[in-house]
This record gives structure tokens, C-alpha cells and sequence, in this order.
């Protein structure tokens, strides 16, 4: 059941789509204040009560015993003791309750869940707001009721699937082809090349630097032969330069923020100084969508929309001001205070919370200091894109993801989660980002695949590229100035190339599970407790997770890790594979266990009477393309009967399958005669 609770006159965030009651008082377990423009909700926590959601955080699944804060930052160190991403997702679930609460509110919002006093929740966010309360029975249908009410998750194209490479950035045509030539001439499938500030004119937004990319379409063309993508980057900020197209329109036609005067507010991203266009403003949304028009007639079928929090270097009074300050220290003796002093205002710089107080938005005729809607500036200008996708090539599916977002984005993109680092820490982040991306309706996400910063090695990647099978945005990416960490860099490449492999063999079962979980709002990737609610081992479980209907998987994330320990809820049958064709079976009781795992190793266990759909590849499958129509094999744990629905589709166009025509397929113990393996005929 989902109640909804209005206080003062909160923004329309568009966050919800669906109907639900209105009630007036929260229930007794959650008391509110209000004070201060703010309002806070307290709740005491049951013994040991879990807490999830939160979407792209810091931490584990469970979320109990720290603060997090929605304040979308552009922050690329994830330590631990940060409190907020580049996302807002305010969807907070209590576990010993069966309970949700999505506080719709824009600016920042506060969840303290037990870090101030361990036994309580408070929640602060401003007076303002709507707060959504789900009671079920039970984890998996709070999430379902909480994704009926917020809409349906964002479908990528199925290439998108497919295994994608990036780098900061390849620098032209040339380095384009041969990271293509070194995948595809070494059998390892490549679905897509991203291209990343470089690409541009000055990093001005919808232009190409001709010296490098000479003939957008022609290159395109070219790359589409071999069944690859090019997706290139676009940033939120405009560049401030006379002469230049996108900021003229944008400036005649007040599309961009304005500061208190009513002026263009100028800020300052990779190009130097750029102006905001003003996507939660419906105009400048359709004006700023429009622009893409012009790169997807370029045969571009694919963008990741970048610095949308959005990341402001500097302002130009903020840099005025700054530069005052120093040059008054200049003949000073800098002790302590005052070096410290002249460090921290060159660092305040860079996403000054004064910054963002200080330009304005026009939503509905109406002026609104951004602070008090910051969370939706990463999400509107995904809409922006998406509606204009809707308009241009309203057939066809569109890959697109953010790296900021707020609970509703997740209708029109996906996300990445930014920029981690190649820390073994991070890889085990992203294990545990991804279930609580899924509660808030994030589906189509991944993180950078080896790692954004610092040097990637052999087996961080490897290890990663282990765990990235699973994820929907299966994408390497790396920083400029760090090691190159595309898999051929290394020595291994066979066992490389047999890991990407065996992600095309599963995407058969990844795309049905995706597909499934988007269509009928649930979880593709969830933590064991929501499986196992009453197993006092699986609910404590902060390293596996089950994925889709049919397998749990337990990722080594350590160095030099030969292993680790798995815990069984139930019996299930593991699968060490080596390559899609290489497998060895094992039976294994429900409990601990400690399993030996090998760096070229990938291990999924097989949940009971519970099968698992992998396309038999060619020895030169380079692309999705290639795996159309491919037979099946079927690895099985049946004791009993199994059934499987397969979900499948063009993968392109927006004809969904609809439900009863999604494909069943039974099968009997005997079908699994000759070990666990059933070949189709
Ligand atoms: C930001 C993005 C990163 C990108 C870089 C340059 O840091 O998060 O992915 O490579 O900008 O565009």
C-alpha cells in the first residue's frame, strides 16, 4: 500500500507517475518536526533492523550506521567517509518494517541511519516536500509498489549488452579503429568506442574537431559495418564563445540560468567558462534536446551525458573573488592558519555550495534558486535528450546514460556510477551499488569496468571484468594520464577474451532477466536478503548477489584472492567457467563453504530445479549481431521440473514482447540425464 504525504508547497520533481492515496498523518513510528524550513522524520530501529536503498552511495547494501546525504557532487575520491555521490536517489527501505519512504524533495536531504545515535533514523530534507510511504509484506514488494508508483525503468538497445571500451580519450579516427582492430582481430567481442571530451571542438558541445574526426558520418558508416557503436560524451555546460552556435541559441533564447541580476549565470567546466542551460525550464529542455538531433544524423545511436550535477570548477565572482584573496597573502609569512586559510579558498573554488545559491531557474514562469532543486539538474537534461530521442527516431531505442540522476531519471537513461578508482575497495562497492541502483529503478547501470583513476592491473581487471559480466552497462573506461586498460594491454588476453565471451554466451539469460525485471518492476540484481529474508546468514550476506531468476553469484574482489568463502542459502549447483564451452559442475550443499576460485575463473551457482540459457558462440563472434539465432545450451539443477520464460525481442525498436508471448520452457529431471547440460536439438 502506498500513501502519500504532502508538505507546504513542494516543487513537482516528476519523480512519480501513478496515483496513490493521499493521507495526513505519518504513522506513529515516524515522528516529524518541523523546523527551521525543515521538516525531519524519526524512526527507531528495531535490534538489528537493516536498512536499504539509497541508490549510488558510499558503503554496503545494508545502509545502517552512517549518514548518507543527497546532494548530487562531482567527487571522485569514494572513500568511505563521504557522504554523497553524483546521485539523489531518497528511497530508503526498513527492513524489519517490510517499510519504504521516498522523500520527493530536490535540494539536499539528509539520512542519518544511525551514525548520530545508533538506534535511530532521522531523516532532514526541506519543509517542502512529498514523502511516499510503502507498507508490504515483504522486501520485494515494497520495491515493486515503490517502482509501479515512480514508472518503468529505461530499455537500452540489446547492443547495448554487448561489451563497450573507453578511454579518456581516443584522440581520433585512427586510435578508434584500432581499438577495434584489437579486439575483433583477436576474436574478443567489442560492441562500441566511446569517445570522450577530445572528440570535440574545443569541448564545445554538438561540434566535432575535423582534424581528428574529419567526416562524422562517414567514419560511422564505416564503424557500423563491423556491427560497432560510437558513443560520444556530452557535457552539461555550454561554452561561453561568441560565434559559436549552441551558445548563441542559448543565450537568444534565454535558455541558460541566470544569476540574481537576471544575467546569464557563467560558471566554468573543460572548456573555461560555460553557462547552464536550464533543463528543469521545459523550453530549454526541448531546445537543448533538439541539439542532438544533428549528431544522430551523424549515424550516432548512443550518448552518456556527462558533469550533470552539475560540476562547477569555478564561478567567475567566486574566481574574482578568490584571486583577491591570494594576491593579498602574497607577501605574507603563511603560518599554519594562513596557509591553511589560502588552501582551503583556492579548494572552495570548485562546487561551492555559495555557487550553487546564487543562480536561479524559471520553472513554470516561476524563479527558483537552484540549491533548492539541485538533484534535478542531472536528471532533466537526461529527459531533455530522451524526449528529443522520442521526437527524432521514434522507433528505435536509444542507448543513454548520466552520471547525475534523481529518482525518476530512471524513466528516460540509465547511469554509470562515476568516477571510481582501480581499487579492489571499488570493485566490491560496485557489487554492492548495483542491488540498491535497482531498488530506486536504476537498471541499465554499470560502474567503470578496471577502474576511472589510478593504474589498473592485470588482475583488478580481470577480476572486475568477472563481476562485469553481470552488470547491463558492461563498459571498460579509464582516466586520461592513467595506464592504458584496455584488455589487450595485457598478457593474458586468452583469458580475456574467454571471460567477454562468456558474456555474450549469457546474454540470452541477461537480457530476458533485464527485460523481466523492467517490465514487471522488479529486481534484476538483488541482495540475498530479499531472497532469503529469514536466513540469519543471508541477510547478513554483503558480497553476493542473486541475479535474475536463476543464479546467485560471488565475485573474488580481493588481491590475490585464490577464493573466498560463499555462504549457501540453499542447495545449489556451482559452475566454475573457464570459457563458454568450458565448465565443471559441482554440487554443493546449502551453508559455508570455501571455494577456490582462479584468477581465469568466473563462478555462478545454479539455484535448485533452476536453469541457465547460454548461446553457443562461433569461434568469431565479435559483435551482439553475431549471436542472433544461436542455439542454446541449457546448464540445469534439476531434481524435479524446471521452467524457464525467456524474454527476448528486434532488440531495437519499441515492440516489447508482450507477455503472453514470452517464451516457456519446461524441463524434467531427465532432460539433465547426461550431467547438467541440455543441448537443444
Ligand atoms: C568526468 C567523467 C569521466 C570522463 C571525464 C572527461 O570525470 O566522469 O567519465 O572521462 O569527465 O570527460
Amino acid at each position: 500500500m502506498v500513501r502519500k504525504y504532502i508538505f507546504g508547497e513542494p516543487v513537482e520533481t516528476g519523480a512519480a507517475v501513478n496515483d496513490c492515496m493521499t493521507a495526513r498523518e505519518l504513522p506513529s513510528y515516524l515522528q516529524t518536526g518541523i523546523a527551521d524550513d525543515k521538516i525531519t522524520l524519526t524512526y527507531q530501529f528495531e535490534d538489528d533492523e537493516a536498512v536499504y536503498g539509497l541508490g549510488e552511495q558510499v558503503r554496503g547494501i545494508n545502509k545502517r550506521g552512517f549518514s548518507y546525504i543527497s546532494n548530487a557532487t562531482d567527487d571522485p575520491v569514494h572513500t568511505e567517509n563521504k557522504h554523497s555521490l553524483y546521485c539523489a536517489h531518497n528511497f530508503i527501505i526498513l527492513a524489519g518494517k517490510n517499510t519504504g519512504l521516498f522523500v520527493d524533495y530536490p535540494g539536499v536531504v539528509k539520512f542519518d541511519a544511525g551514525e548520530t545515535k545508533s538506534t535511530q533514523l532521522v531523516i532532514t530534507a526541506g519543509k517542502d516536500c512529498v514523502i511516499y510511504l510503502i507498507e508490504a509484506d515483504s522486501l520485494k514488494a515494497v520495491v515493486k509498489q515503490f517502482r509501479e508508483l515512480v514508472g518503468q525503468s529505461y530499455i537500452p538497445p540489446k547492443w547495448a549488452f554487448g561489451y563497450q571500451q573507453s578511454r579518456w580519450s581516443y584522440e581520433n579516427e585512427d586510435a578508434v579503429r584500432n581499438v577495434i582492430r584489437r579486439h575483433h582481430g583477436n576474436n574478443i567481442p567489442l560492441e562500441a568506442v566511446y569517445l570522450d571530451i577530445d572528440y570535440m571542438e574545443g569541448f564545445k558541445n554538438f561540434t566535432v574537431n575535423k582534424d581528428s574526426f574529419p567526416d562524422l558520418k562517414e567514419f560511422t558508416d564505416e564503424l557500423k559495418k563491423e556491427g560497432v557503436h560510437l558513443v560520444p560524451i556530452i557535457d552539461a555546460g555550454v561554452k561561453v564563445e561568441d560565434g559559436y552556435e549552441t551558445y548563441e541559441e542559448g543565450v537568444a533564447g534565454n535558455y541558460f540560468c541566470k544569476d540574481e541580476d537576471g544575467d546569464d549565470f557563467v560558471g566554468a567546466a573543460w572548456p573555461g567558462k560555460v553557462m547552464f542551460p536550464d533543463f528543469i525550464n521545459a523550453d530549454a529542455r526541448e531546445w537543448f534536446g533538439g541539439k542532438y538531433r544533428w549528431l544522430i544524423n551523424q549515424g550516432i545511436d548512443g550518448f552518456w551525458n556527462d558533469m550533470n550535477e552539475p560540476a562547477i570548477f569555478y564561478s567567475a565572482k567566486n574566481l574574482k573573488n578568490t584571486f583577491d584573496k591570494v594576491s593579498e597573502m602574497k607577501n605574507m609569512n603563511l603560518d599554519i592558519g594562513a596557509f591553511f586559510y589560502l588552501r582551503d579558498t583556492v579548494n572552495a573554488l570548485s562546487n561551492n555550495p555559495d555557487d550553487y545559491k546564487s543562480f536561479y531557474h524559471t520553472i513554470n514562469g516561476k524563479r527558483v534558486r537552484h540549491d533548492l532543486v539541485h538533484n534535478l539538474y542531472g536528471y532533466n537534461m537526461t529527459r531533455a535528450a530522451s524526449e528529443a530521442f522520442d521526437k527524432i527516431v521514434p522507433e528505435q531505442r536509444i542507448l543513454l546514460f548520466s552520471r547525475s540522476s534523481y529518482i525518476g531519471m530512471h524513466r528516460y537513461g540509465g547511469i554509470w556510477t562515476g568516477d571510481n578508482n582501480s581499487w579492489w575497495s571499488h570493485l566490491l562497492l560496485s557489487i554492492q551499488q548495483m542491488p540498491s541502483l535497482n531498488m530506486c529503478g536504476m537498471l541499465y547501470s554499470g560502474s567503470d569496468i578496471g577502474g576511472f583513476g589510478c593504474d589498473a592491473t592485470e588482475d583488478l581487471l580481470m577480476r572486475w571484468l568477472e563481476f562485469g559480466i553481470f552488470t547491463p552497462l558492461m563498459r571498460n573506461h579509464a582516466a586520461i594520464g592513467t595506464r592504458q586498460q584496455e584488455v589487450y594491454q595485457f598478457d593474458r588476453l586468452d583469458d580475456f577474451k574467454n571471460i567477454i565471451r562468456t558474456r555474450y554466451s549469457l546474454i540470452p539469460y541477461i537480457y530476458s532477466e533485464f527485460m523481466k525485471s523492467v517490465l514487471d518492476n522488479e529486481m534484476y540484481f538483488r541482495p540475498l536478503a530479499f531472497d532469503y529474508p529469514d536466513d540469519k546468514f543471508a541477510v547478513r550476506t554483503e558480497d553476493q548477489l542473486m541475479v535474475g531468476d536463476s543464479i546467485m553469484i560471488a565475485p573474488v574482489y580481493t588481491q590475490n584472492g585464490a577464493g573466498r568463502y560463499v555462504y549457501l542459502p540453499e542447495d545449489m549447483l556451482m559452475v566454475h567457467i573457464t570459457s563458454p564451452c568450458e565448465r565443471k559442475f559441482t554440487l554443493m550443499k546449502k551453508g559455508h563453504h570455501y571455494i577456490e576460485i582462479a584468477l581465469n575463473e568466473l563462478v555462478i551457482f545454479i539455484k535448485k530445479n533452476h536453469v541457465l540459457p547460454m548461446a553457443v558462440l562461433d569461434d568469431d563472434v565479435k559483435t551482439t549481431r553475431d549471436i542472433e539465432g544461436a542455439a542454446y545450451e541449457w546448464l540445469g539443477y534439476v531434481d524435479d521440473t524446471a521452467e524457464y520464460v525467456l524474454y527476448d525481442d528486434d532488440g531495437i525498436s519499441k515492440e516489447y514482447t508482450p507477455k503472453e508471448q514470452w517464451k516457456k520452457y519446461t524441463f524434467a529431471k531427465e532432460d539433465f540425464r547426461e550431467g547438467y547440460i541440455y543441448k537443444e536439438k
